[in-house]
This record gives C-alpha cells, sequence and structure tokens, in this order.
C-alpha cells in the first residue's frame, strides 16, 4: 500500500479546484491539509468545501506547513518562481502547473533551485497523461508509427477565464504561452524528448479581443532529426474547447480528438441551464458534453505517476527540466512572431541526445531502381513509381499484383 501524502495547494482558483477534485477523488488516500489564497474569504470557502483542515494568506506559511509533505502550484504565472523558490527553501517536493515560467529565465532559476536544494519537482503537463495520448505514445515508442515526421497539435478556445491570464506581464504572454505549452510538450511527447528542438518559424496576432497579448498562433518547431512539431492555438475559437493532435509517421498515422468530440453527443432545449464541459458556449441544441473531464484531461494519471516517482525515488515523466525545455522554444516562438525568421532554440541546458541522425527510411528497390511509391489502379493492376539511381529519373511500372 503507498504512502499517502499530505498536500498545500497554493491557488484556490480554476486548476486549483480541478487538482483538488482529483486529489480527494475516486478513493484516494491523498489529502490537500492547507491551502493558500491571496484573497482570505477565497480560501475559507474553498477549504470548506473540500474538507482542508488549514487555509492561509501567508504563502510561506502554507508551504512550510510542518504537517504537509508536498506543495502544488496552482497559482498565476507571475507567482510561480516566488513559490517554487519557496519551496527550494523549505525542501518539500514542488509539482508545479504549466507554464513553468513566464520566459526561459525564470524557468531555468527555478530548475536550478529545486535541482540545487535536491528536491524532487514535477512539471504538471496534464495532456500528456490523458488515457489516449498515453496510449498513443506507448504506440509511437514501439515503432508502431515508424519515423515520426510531423505532429500537429491544437488547442483552441474563446479565451482563459480570469484577468490576469489578459495581462501581458502577469502571465508572460498570450495564447502562446497558455495554450502553446501543452501542443509544445505534445509533440514533444511524440518526436522524442531525446531529440533536440532546433528553430522555429511563428506566426502570431491578436485578431478578436482587445489585448496587447496574441489571441492566436501557430508555430512550427523543427527538430534535429528534421521532425516537425506544428502547434495552433486561439484564444478566440466559437463553439467550446478544441483539443485534437495528429501524428504522421513512416508506417502509420494517429488522430486524437479529446475534448469537443468523445463519443458523447446530447440534445436539450435549454430550458434548465446546466454546466456541460470547461469552455463550452452554449447550453441548448446539439452538444458535446465529455464524461469524465478530469480524465479526459489526464489529471489523475498525471497525479499518480507524480507521487508514485516520488515512492520510487525516481523522475516523473514530466519534470522541471520539461517545463523549461518548453519556456526556451516559447522564447524563440516569440521572437520569430516579431523578425518573421526562423529564430534557434538557445537552450543553456540540454540533457537530450548530443545528436540525432536525419529521418531517413532504408528505401525499397524494384529490378535495381528505387521504389518511390505503390498503388493499386481501379483495374486491379499495380502501377510502381520508380527512380533511377544515378540520374535520378523517374519512370512508372505496371505490374499484375
Ligand atoms: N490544464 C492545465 O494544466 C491548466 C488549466 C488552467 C490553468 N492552469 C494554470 O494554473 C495556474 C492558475 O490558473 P487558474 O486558471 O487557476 O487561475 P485563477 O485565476 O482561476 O486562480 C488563481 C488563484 O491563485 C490565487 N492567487 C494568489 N495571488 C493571486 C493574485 N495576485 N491574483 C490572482 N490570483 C491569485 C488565488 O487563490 C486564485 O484563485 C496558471 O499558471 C495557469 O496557466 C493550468
Amino acid at each position: 500500500m503507498h504512502k499517502p501524502y499530505n498536500i498545500t495547494m497554493l491557488g484556490t482558483g480554476f486548476i486549483g479546484m480541478f487538482y483538488t477534485m482529483t486529489l480527494h477523488g475516486q478513493r484516494r488516500r491523498d489529502r490537500v491539509v492547507n491551502v493558500y489564497s491571496n484573497d482570505a474569504e477565497e480560501a475559507r470557502a474553498f477549504a470548506k468545501d473540500w474538507n482542508i483542515p488549514r487555509s492561509t494568506t501567508d504563502m510561506a506559511e502554507a508551504i512550510n506547513d510542518p504537517e504537509s509533505d508536498v506543495v502544488v502550484i496552482g497559482l498565476p504565472n507571475f507567482l510561480h518562481e516566488e513559490a517554487a523558490l519557496l519551496a527550494a527553501e523549505a525542501k518539500k517536493p514542488v509539482l508545479c502547473t504549466k507554464p513553468l515560467g513566464r520566459n526561459a529565465a525564470e524557468a531555468k532559476r527555478m530548475l536550478e533551485a529545486v535541482e540545487s536544494a535536491g528536491i524532487f519537482n514535477g512539471y504538471l503537463e496534464d495532456l500528456v497523461y490523458d488515457a489516449k495520448m498515453l496510449k498513443s505514445v506507448d504506440s509511437v515508442k514501439s515503432g508502431t508509427l515508424g519515423d515520426i515526421l510531423w505532429v500537429r497539435a491544437r488547442e483552441t478556445h474563446s479565451g482563459p477565464h480570469a484577468a490576469w491570464f489578459w495581462d501581458n506581464e502577469k502571465a508572460g504572454g498570450g495564447a502562446i504561452i497558455d495554450l502553446g505549452c501543452h501542443c509544445i510538450e505534445i509533440c514533444r511527447a511524440f518526436i522524442g524528448k531525446d531529440v533536440r528542438p532546433v528553430e522555429v518559424m511563428c506566426w502570431a496576432d491578436t485578431l478578436v479581443h482587445p489585448t496587447t497579448a496574441e489571441d492566436h498562433s501557430i508555430g512550427l518547431v523543427r527538430f534535429e532529426n528534421g521532425a516537425i512539431g506544428q502547434f495552433e492555438v486561439s484564444w478566440g475559437f466559437r463553439g467550446g474547447m478544441d483539443l485534437r493532435d495528429e501524428v504522421s509517421g513512416t508506417e502509420g498515422t494517429i488522430w486524437l480528438n479529446h475534448f469537443l468530440r468523445t463519443g458523447f453527443e446530447m440534445y436539450t432545449s435549454g430550458e434548465r441551464g446546466a454546466y456541460v464541459a470547461e469552455k463550452a458556449e452554449s447550453e441548448s441544441g446539439w452538444l458535446f458534453p465529455v464524461g469524465d473531464e478530469l480524465e479526459e484531461l489526464g489529471y489523475p494519471p498525471m497525479f499518480t505517476d507524480m507521487f508514485d516517482a516520488m515512492d520510487e525515488g525516481r523522475k516523473p515523466t514530466e519534470d522541471f527540466y520539461d517545463g523549461y525545455v518548453v519556456n526556451v522554444i516559447i522564447d524563440a516562438c516569440y521572437k520569430s512572431a516579431k523578425t518573421k525568421q526562423w529564430e534557434p532554440v538557445e537552450l543553456e541546458i540540454w540533457r537530450g541526445a548530443e545528436t540525432t541522425p536525419k529521418i531517413s527510411p532504408p528505401p525499397s528497390e524494384y529490378e535495381g531502381k528505387l521504389l518511390v511509391k505503390r498503388e493499386r489502379l481501379p483495374s486491379g493492376k499495380v502501377r510502381l513509381i520508380l527512380q533511377d539511381k544515378e540520374t535520378g529519373e523517374a519512370e512508372q511500372k505496371f505490374i499484375e499484383g
């Protein structure tokens, strides 16, 4: 039987609630024992709702609570560094929500603080932990899709729910830092965390909302082996929260839809309003609810991995180093969106492979020529496209299949 953990929860907002719901859900024995908010009333109400014995408006007091074993950071982006540094000082294991920092410099300081304190650190990137993702990543790792060429990850909705997200300074940016961080980590999970991200090309614009940060962006992250990670993010998308991934490999393809189409469709006249799913925009007509939102977003397996890793003295699947890499890629994206050029990913700390060769699946041959493609025609015959090895000329040949 595993050891139950006592937890300090920093933040009583949207994610603090989802995390606590997960931690106190099912028959889990881990418990939040102290909760911090800057708003005393909100902290007290949260503690009452979730049967948490103590609440405080003093962040250091919550972190240093002698009864708590681990600190979970669910605070606005501009408070992540302060909280992580306090946890490092208290020598308490710390789990931080995404993004790790507002930029790479912040993330690096946080990484260095937890590592020099020698404390367990986890990066709470839930979207690489949901069941479909875990199975897909396993398939990719076992070679089912061959070499991964291109990963496309999309997160779009109508915009975040709290004021600080819309303040460039407090959030560290707009849709890229808020949503792109998820997509980038999804791309890394499929392409391989060992493969170095080398450069990015990014478009960003403010198309809809009266805000100084970008509310739309598309970015390409080129990895050393030639694979491309593509993210698409929007705070102006109408119709719910669209979370989709596509993975293309030399031997196969995966399409994932995590939220807006999970196989659950419901019609209602809308006479009685009811919660449908995160960022759902309508409460009537045909709706697309989500069966178990926590599971669909990966929170329970994420905390299980974190606590199992603590028990077993190993690193979790996602730690502060991963958060740092994501921040470095995002910094390059912001630069590229300004310069309109490919910009290098400047990783001062790189722990992956020194070099990864370019993807080059072994070519097939037919009668001494390179086989480019084979396709069956409606007649039943097979057309082969062949390339001469010396001249590079392409030709076609029909064979009985
Ligand atoms: N899927 C995910 O992993 C996910 C989803 C949503 C949010 N997040 C992340 O969680 C963090 C918090 O986001 P949220 O949506 O819970 O925000 P929120 O505004 O709903 O809640 C933030 C909470 O932080 C506390 N707080 C302390 N000082 C504060 C201050 N000066 N201003 C505002 N709040 C203060 C309060 O308790 C507040 O309720 C962010 O880093 C965000 O990116 C992650």
